[in-house]
């Protein structure tokens, strides 16, 4: 599909209001979306596991502005955003930004005023990324209002447009809408496209099956670089091109791997890619450190575990301070003993989140 597909050309405006709710999770990359071109399109494959316990749920409320039409075409967007029950400002640029970007494809933005009621279950500024969580909640309300105006779609069609709106609200985000694995951005070992996530069609081993996540809560504070100032480095970035390069021939390793369920090259893979991650930001110009000390001492110790007792725990890290521990559904005893007894204590307050692998996103209201 291409970039045109996806607008919608007839509706019913005389819809004066309704609200829909929907709750999405967060995802986690196995294979690292660095580096992005214009219009939010990715440098290179990523392949994630969507999450289960880490959700944005969002309420969106349209009423119809009771503008002429010739007033409606020069109206500013109009929306109130309510974080946890309060006003919330802050979040209002990024949306501002977002409708921008996708009123193209969803022509009644000006047409209404939104009231946009949103949560998360993770604390607020776990430092947890909830980009990815709340522009695929926030997408997938708006997909909701285009069906109460009139159109029709297949699930199918819904979810690859709710996708593709959310990537242009954060490209992470477009990995959320569906579960288990999702992959984004074009390349020749799977199903794929720039514009949207997709579902990944390879084969997983039950080695696979609820595949866990601990969350370590390293640093809950803003981080000093965001993700998109991030992304904008790869440009000139002198090791750009074999990163790219780098990041298709690990997807292909990584569908081989799931296929066959071999968890040791599943561990060397991902860590690989997360190290790379980081690599990436510390050969940038300028370039920027996000993982803190306990970062460190944490991975060492998943080694140290791993190296004495038959494991396949490993880590994965987003750009952030906060370690993703991953491991199979039978070491789930061992590892959280693990992680109580010896990983805990270098997580802010203790704070750690045990998530695991999810199916997607779910409408909750209509
Ligand atoms: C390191 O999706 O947050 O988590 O598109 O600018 O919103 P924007 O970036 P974002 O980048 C996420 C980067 C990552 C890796 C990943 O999730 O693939």
């Amino acid at each position: 599909m291409i970039a045109e597909d996806f607008i919608l050309k007839n509706y019913n405006s005389s819809v004066e209001s309704g609200s829909v709710k929907w709750e999405s999770p967060s995802n986690i990359a196995l294979i690292k979306y660095w580096g992005k071109k214009e219009n939010q399109i990715p440098e290179n494959p990523s392949i994630s596991f969507t999450l289960s316990n880490c959700k944005t749920i969002t309420k969106l409320t349209y009423t119809k502005k009771d503008l002429s039409t010739a007033l409606k075409v020069t109206s500013d967007f109009s929306f109130d955003v309510y974080f946890e029950s309060e006003k919330n400002e802050a979040f209002k640029p990024k949306i501002q930004t977002f409708f921008e970007r996708i009123e193209a494809y969803v022509p009644f933005l000006r047409d209404y005023h939104f009231k946009i009621e949103t949560s998360n279950t993770f604390p607020h500024s776990s430092g947890i990324a909830s980009s990815a969580s709340g522009m695929s909640a926030l997408a997938l309300c708006l997909m909701s209002v285009e069906v109460d105006l009139g159109a029709d779609y297949t699930s199918e069609y819904f979810n690859k447009k709710a996708s593709f709106l959310a990537r242009l609200g954060s490209g992470s985000a477009c990995r959320s809408i569906e579960g288990e694995l999702v992959v984004w951005g074009q390349n020749e070992s799977t199903e794929s496209s720039d514009l949207y996530g997709i579902k990944f069609d390879g084969e997983v081993h039950p080695n696979f099956k609820n595949y866990q996540d601990t969350i370590l809560l390293v640093d809950k504070g803003e981080k000093q670089v965001s993700s998109t100032v991030g992304h904008k480095l790869m440009f000139g970035h002198p090791f750009a091109e074999q990163r790219f390069a780098q990041a298709h021939d690990n997807l292909a390793k990584l569908k081989t791997t799931l296929a066959s369920g071999d968890l040791q090259n599943f561990v060397k893979i991902v860590e690989s890619e997360a190290l790379t991650l980081h690599a990436m930001m510390m050969t940038s110009m300028p370039y920027f450190i996000l993982m803190k000390p306990n970062t460190l001492e944490i991975i060492n110790k998943i080694w140290k575990y791993r190296a004495e007792n038959i494991s396949n725990v490993c880590f994965t890290l987003d750009a952030g301070a906060n370690v993703h521990v991953l491991y199979p559904e039978n070491e789930k005893e061992s590892v959280l003993k693990f992680i109580n007894d010896e990983l805990a204590k270098y997580c802010q307050n203790g704070h750690f989140i045990s998530d695991f692998i999810g199916k997607g996103a779910q409408l909750i209201e209509k």
